[in-house]
C-alpha cells in the first residue's frame, strides 16, 4: 500500500507512521509536512533511513507540490493529519488554523479527484461537536465548534462531507478524543504538566479544573486508523473514543503522584475563554463495524508516558528552550 501522509511530522501523525511502518511491510509513505513549530522532523529520527519512507517538506495548501508528489503516480490513499491543533493558540491567531483547514484540504480533496486516489481520511476531532454537558455524541451529532481551532476544523470536515455527496469523492472521516503519548508537543496539557513538574515549575491549571476530557493512547489511535484505512466504509464517520473520561485536576493529581511532587505544584490561572466544559464520544460504531477496542488504560498509558519523557529529556528539553517560550510568556504572562 503506498500512502501519502499529510502532518506526518507532528505528535498523532507520526506516532502513525511510526505504527505504521512496525506492522505492515509492504507500506511505503511518503511524508507531506511544511514543520511549522509542532512539526519535528526528530519524531521520525528512527525511522527516516528506512526504504519505505520519504519526508517531503511543504504546505498541503501548495498545489505544485502536492501535484509534484501524486503525479509520481500509484497513491493508494491519503490520511490528512496536518492541521495548527493547539486551541490556546488559535484564540491568539486564528489565521494559519483557517488557512491550512480549508484551502490545505480545498487543495487535497482537488487532487484526489485529479488524480483518482481511491481513498483520502480526514483525521478530525470530538472538539466539532463543543461542549456536551451530558450523554454522548455519535457520529450524527450536530457541529457546534466553539473555539477558532475547532470551527476550522469543523470547516474542513463539511468540505469533505460536501465533496462527498457532490463529486462522489472516496472520503471516510475520524473524530477522535484527546490523545496523549510519546512525542506529544509539550504546550499541551499532559506533556506540559510532566515536563513543567520535572523542571521543578508549578503546573497552570485553567479556571477550576473541573472540564472534562475523554483520553485515547496515540498507539490505540493508530490502531483505529490502520482499520479506517483498510476497511472503513467509505462516505462513513467514525468516532474513536475510550469512555475514560476525567476532569482535568483529576489527572493533575495523578501527574503528581506519579512525579512524587504536592499539591503545591498547583496554580490556578484564568479560564481559557470560551472554554469546552466537557466532551464525551459515543465510539460504538468502529467497535462494531470494525472490531475495534483500545488496548491502553488510561492509568498505564499515563505511566508509560511520563516513563517516556524522563527517558527523552534530550526529545523535549531543545523544545522548551526554544520557540516555546515565547508562546509561554504570552499564554501565561511569565
Ligand atoms: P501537531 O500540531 O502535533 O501536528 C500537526 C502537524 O501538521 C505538524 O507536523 C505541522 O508541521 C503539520 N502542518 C500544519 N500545517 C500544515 C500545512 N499547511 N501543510 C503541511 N503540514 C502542516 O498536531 P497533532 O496533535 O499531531 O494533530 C494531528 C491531527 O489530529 C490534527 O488534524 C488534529 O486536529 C487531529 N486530532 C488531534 C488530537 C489530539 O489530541 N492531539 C485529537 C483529535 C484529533
Ligand atoms: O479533544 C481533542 C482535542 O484535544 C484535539 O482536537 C486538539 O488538537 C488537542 O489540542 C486537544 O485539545 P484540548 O484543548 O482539549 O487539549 P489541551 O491539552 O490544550 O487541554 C486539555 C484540557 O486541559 C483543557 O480543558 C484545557 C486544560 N489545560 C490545558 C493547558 C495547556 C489547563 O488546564 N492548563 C494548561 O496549561
Amino acid at each position: 500500500m503506498k500512502l501519502l501522509v499529510t502532518g506526518g511530522s507532528g505528535f498523532v501523525g507520526s506516532n502513525f507512521i511510526r505504527y505504521q511502518l512496525a506492522t505492515h511491510p509492504d507500506v511505503q509513505i511518503v511524508n507531506l509536512d511544511k514543520l511549522t513549530y509542532a512539526g519535528n522532523p526528530a519524531n521520525l529520527f528512527d525511522v527516516e533511513n528506512d526504504s519505505r519512507y520519504r519526508f517531503v517538506k511543504g504546505d498541503i495548501a501548495d498545489e505544485a507540490v502536492v501535484d509534484a508528489i501524486l503525479s509520481d503516480g500509484d497513491f493508494d490513499a491519503i490520511i490528512n493529519y496536518a492541521a495548527e491543533s493547539h486551541v490556546d493558540r488559535s484564540i491568539l491567531d486564528p489565521k494559519a488554523f483557517l488557512t491550512t483547514a480549508v484551502f490545505g484540504v480545498h487543495t487535497l480533496l482537488e487532487a484526489v479527484r485529479k488524480y483518482q486516489i481511491p481513498r483520502f481520511v480526514q483525521i478530525s476531532t470530538d472538539e466539532v461537536f463543543g461542549a456536551i454537558m451530558e450523554g454522548e455524541t455519535d457520529e450524527f451529532a450536530a457541529f457546534e465548534p466553539r473555539s477558532p481551532y475547532s470551527a476550522a476544523k469543523a470547516a474542513s470536515d463539511h468540505l469533505v462531507a460536501s465533496y462527498w455527496h457532490t463529486y462522489q469523492t472516496p472520503v471516510v472521516m475520524t473524530h477522535a478524543a484527546n490523545m496523549y503519548g510519546p512525542y506529544h508537543y509539550p504546550e499541551k496539557l499532559i506533556p506540559l504538566f510532566i515536563t513543567n513538574l520535572m523542571e521543578g515549575k508549578k503546573v497552570p491549571v485553567y479556571g477550576d479544573g473541573m472540564q472534562i476530557r475523554e483520553w485515547l493512547h496515540t498507539e490505540d489511535h493508530a490502531r483505529a486508523i490502520d482499520l479506517v484505512l483498510r476497511q472503513g466504509m467509505l462516505g462513513q464517520v467514525y468516532n474513536i473514543g475510550t469512555g475514560e473520561r476525567m476532569p482535568n485536576i483529576e489527572i493533575t493529581k495523578l501527574l503528581l503522584g506519579l512525579l512524587e511532587k504536592d499539591e503545591s505544584s498547583i496554580e490556578y490561572v484564568k479560564d481559557r475563554p470560551g472554554h469546552d466544559r466537557r466532551y464525551a464520544l459515543n465510539s460504538q460504531k468502529i467497535r462494531r463495524e470494525l472490531g475495534w477496542e483500545p488496548q491502553i488504560s488510561f492509568t498505564n498509558g499515563l505511566e508509560q508516558t511520563v516513563a517516556w519523557y524522563k527517558q527523552h529529556e534530550d526529545w523535549w528539553k531543545p523544545i522548551k528552550s526554544g520557540e516555546f517560550e515565547k508562546y509561554y510568556k504570552q499564554q501565561y504572562g511569565l
